[in-house]
Order: structure tokens, then C-alpha cells, then sequence
């Protein structure tokens, strides 16, 4: 299996570019089976997600072609069949098939989606939805057939504003009879450039970004061209390596504002940066102040930057906490973390840990236990002294467009062997 090696201590300087949004383009390329015709999207990052999703378009007859960033996609000859289990459980983004083809056909049939193991990750609010929209569903273990005589619109308020079932439920209302209206819809800016693809196709959709969105359904939607936006966690993943092993590193072709909260917890700690239109410069290290970390919805602070910051608060000066507040089960990095190093404490109940720093870091051999752990271990090994080698970087490799190029770039040692 291959491995990730990183040999700690190498200050990173120069400038880092960010791809599209792993989380953007893992609902878009779903999304583009809806359109009645040819519909291109540019920045795509090459991430395995990108390549499991193909799969799946291929495995439905749509026809799908990447080229240097940009993929084309035409869905007029799809068939609507079972995805298999296989290429449902590769990714958690696979459930985007349930809105979009219950939307194009009114009809699904597919298995629980696969993902990290962070938490229990149920689909019941994206069921629901379907539901309202007047769906019925045959469950049978994991195994799902959603079907509809005619979708109507509805009002459905979720009870927790989750990023995947606020975008399925808007795929399965574009076409359907009449006015839905999502409220407590989450707001990630990721559901926005969803609502904006569809909407250059001739959907209706307004208040993408709020806690309200009001589809009104459409019969047709047309060719369109559409870009994924730059990826909020990689920028954050970067800006934080640069926070800790940084001298005058630039993150560039990223959106400042997506990332509000994580900006203003690295000020508080002492974190000096200078933030342009578009990108973000990270002039030297310092001596950083402890911090609390909370997660929580967009804009709050997001797990998913979570466990790299973790590796932050292992330089902080003093005592530091997170509280997990969106999965049950997103501190498992912590105890490799522990491995090289850390002085970590992690509560019973799974939610709350604390660090106290400042502690040196050494390298070590450590385990990727999802797509941010693994992440979180790469930054931590790019700190520690000597040799880290991480496994099951597939994790990692999901996410994360280049990351080996974009740090061998700036600096960084790092392989994969
Ligand atoms: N939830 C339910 N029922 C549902 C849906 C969600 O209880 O029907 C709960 C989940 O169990 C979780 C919380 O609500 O505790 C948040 O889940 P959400 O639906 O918002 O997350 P998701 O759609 O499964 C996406 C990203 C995640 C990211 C979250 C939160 C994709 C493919 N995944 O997941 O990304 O953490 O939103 O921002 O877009 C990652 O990139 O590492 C990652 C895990």
C-alpha cells in the first residue's frame, strides 16, 4: 500500500494555488444529469471523489468527457438502473443520485452512501424531504427504491440544516409541480454555487446561502457553463501549514470570506496575515496564544477544518479545546496526533478534548482515519523533526487535488512511496 513520507522542518515559502471545492463538485457532477442538454464544468479538482463519481455516470449511460479541469457532461442517453452497492458506498456524495435522478425520472434505486467514518451519518432528513415532495420509499436494509407518481411542491423545514439534504431536496423540487420552500436549509456557500448552476440552467431557485430557499419547479433545463468555486477547506488546510511552518506564504485563487471563522480564530491566537481579495499571505511564525474551537454550521467554525486545526493548537502556548459539536466521532486523529507528540484529552462523551502546548512534534508511522485526520497528519509531519510516514492515504487522496505537487512547491519534503 503506498504511503505519504514527510521529512519534517522544512519551512514552506512561495505560493500555493487552491482548487475547485471538493464539496462543491461532488453535488455538481450529480447535478448535471437533471439538464436536458450538455452542460460543461470548469475548476474541477483531480480527486479520486471526481473519479467515483464518473463512475457512476458512466454506469448509467451518460456520457462524460475530463479534460485539464473541465468536464462535460450530456445525459440524454442516460439509463435510469440500480447503482450498484459498490459504486454507491465508494463516496458519501454518491447520495446526490437520489435527487437528481428522482427529479429527472421520479424514480431511484440505490444503496447508503459510503464516506468517512465520523459519525453515524443517517440520510433520514433527505428521506423526509423526498417524502414531502411526495415520494414514496421501500427501504430494505441498505438498500433504498425512492419513487414518485409526480413531485409536487412543498414546505419542509429541517430539523438540523444539513449540507446534503438541503442539496438533495433542492435536485429533486427543480422540476417539480409548483412552489418548495426549504426552511433551516443549511447555508454553506457550496449549496449556493449548486443553486447557481441550476439556476444558469433555467432553474428557479432563490435564497441559496440562507436558511430559506424557494424552488419553484421548471419543465426544461438547459445547456449551461458553470465553475466550481475555490475550496474553502484546502485554503484553511494550507492557511493553517502556513500559520505553523510558513515565511511569506501565499494562499491564492481562494475566497477569504468563506472562511471568516477560521480567519478570526488564527488572529486571536496571534496569527499575523495579510488578507487580499483572493488570496491570503502568511508572513513568518510567532508565539501563538491557546484558543477554543467550536464547530458548527457555516459560517461558524467547520468541523471539517476541525482536525487540522487541532494540529495548530499543539504549538499554542498553553491550554486550548475543541468541541465537536456535528459528528460523534471526529476526534479518532487525535490519538495518532498522540503519537508524534501531542498532549491530548479527549472526553468520555467523544465531544469535547482538550490541548496543552506548546509541544514539539516527532515524526512517527501514523494512520490516516479519514479524509481531514489524514490531513491533519500530513501538516503535523511537516512540523515534526525527523521521518513521518502515514498509511491509507486514500483518505487523504479524496480531497485533497495535487497536494503533493502544490507542497513539493513550496518546500516541503514529502513523497509518496
Ligand atoms: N444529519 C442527520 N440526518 C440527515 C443528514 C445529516 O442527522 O439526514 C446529521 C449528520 O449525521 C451530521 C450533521 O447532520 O451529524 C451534518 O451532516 P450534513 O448532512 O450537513 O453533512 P453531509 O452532507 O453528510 C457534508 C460534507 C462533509 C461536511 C458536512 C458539514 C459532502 C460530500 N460532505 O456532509 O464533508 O463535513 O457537509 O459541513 O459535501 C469532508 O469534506 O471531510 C466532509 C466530511
Amino acid at each position: 500500500m503506498p504511503k505519504i513520507r514527510i521529512e519534517g522542518g522544512h519551512k514552506l515559502t512561495g505560493t500555493i494555488p487552491i482548487s475547485g471545492a471538493k464539496n462543491s463538485v461532488v453535488a455538481l457532477i450529480p447535478t448535471a444529469i437533471l439538464c436536458d442538454e450538455t452542460v460543461t464544468i470548469s475548476n474541477v479538482p483531480e480527486i479520486t471523489d471526481v473519479d467515483d463519481l464518473e463512475n457512476i455516470l458512466v454506469h448509467l449511460n451518460a456520457e462524460i468527457t475530463r479534460t485539464n479541469g473541465k468536464v462535460e457532461i450530456n445525459s440524454s442517453n442516460i439509463i435510469n438502473k440500480e447503482i450498484t452497492e459498490t459504486l454507491s458506498k465508494k463516496l458519501r456524495a454518491s447520495y446526490y443520485f437520489m435527487g437528481a435522478l428522482l427529479g429527472k425520472f421520479n424514480r431511484v434505486e440505490m444503496y447508503f452512501p459510503g464516506g468517512c467514518t465520523i459519525g453515524a451519518r443517517p440520510i433520514n432528513l433527505h428521506l423526509k424531504g423526498f417524502e414531502l415532495l411526495g415520494a414514496k420509499i421501500t427501504e430494505e436494509g441498505n438498500h433504498f427504491v425512492i419513487e414518485a407518481e409526480k413531485l409536487k411542491g412543498n414546505n419542509i423545514y429541517l430539523d438540523f440544516p444539513s449540507v446534503g439534504a438541503t442539496i438533495n431536496i433542492m435536485l429533486a423540487a427543480v422540476k417539480a409541480k409548483g412552489k418548495t420552500v426549504i426552511d433551516n436549509a443549511a447555508a454553506e456557500p457550496e449549496i449556493a454555487n449548486v443553486a447557481t448552476f441550476l439556476n444558469n440552467m433555467g432553474a428557479k431557485i432563490k435564497g441559496a446561502g440562507t436558511s430559506t430557499i424557494t424552488i419553484t419547479g421548471v419543465k426544461y433545463l438547459h445547456s449551461c457553463f458553470h465553475e466550481v468555486i475555490p475550496d474553502r477547506i484546502e485554503a484553511g488546510t494550507y492557511l493553517i501549514m502556513g500559520a505553523l511552518i510558513g515565511e511569506n506564504l501565499r494562499i491564492e485563487n481562494m475566497i477569504p470570506n468563506h472562511l471568516e471563522a477560521l480567519i478570526a480564530k488564527l488572529t486571536e491566537a496571534g496569527v499575523e496575515m495579510e488578507i487580499g481579495l483572493d488570496n491570503i499571505l502568511i508572513k513568518g511564525t510567532n508565539n501563538y496564544k491557546p484558543i477554543d474551537i467550536k464547530t458548527l454550521v457555516y459560517p461558524g467554525f467547520a468541523t471539517d477544518l476541525q482536525q487540522v486545526m487541532s494540529v495548530f493548537l499543539t504549538q499554542c502556548q498553553g491550554r486550548s479545546s475543541i468541541e465537536e459539536t456535528i459528528y460523534e466521532n471526529r476526534f479518532q486523529s487525535l490519538l495518532e496526533l498522540e503519537k508524534m507528540g501531542a498532549n491530548v484529552k479527549i472526553r468520555p462523551d467523544n465531544h469535547k478534548a482538550t490541548i496543552r502546548g506548546k509541544t514539539p512534534l516527532h515524526g512517527a508511522d501514523v494512520n490516516s482515519t479519514d479524509l481531514r485526520g489524514g490531513a491533519s497528519l500530513l501538516v503535523a509531519g511537516l512540523i515534526a523533526d525527523g521521518i513521518t510516514n502515514i498509511d491509507n492515504i486514500s483518505y487523504i487522496l479524496r480531497g485533497y487535488d495535487h497536494i503533493i505537487e502544490k507542497l513539493t512547491n513550496v518546500g516541503a519534503k514529502i513523497e509518496i512511496i
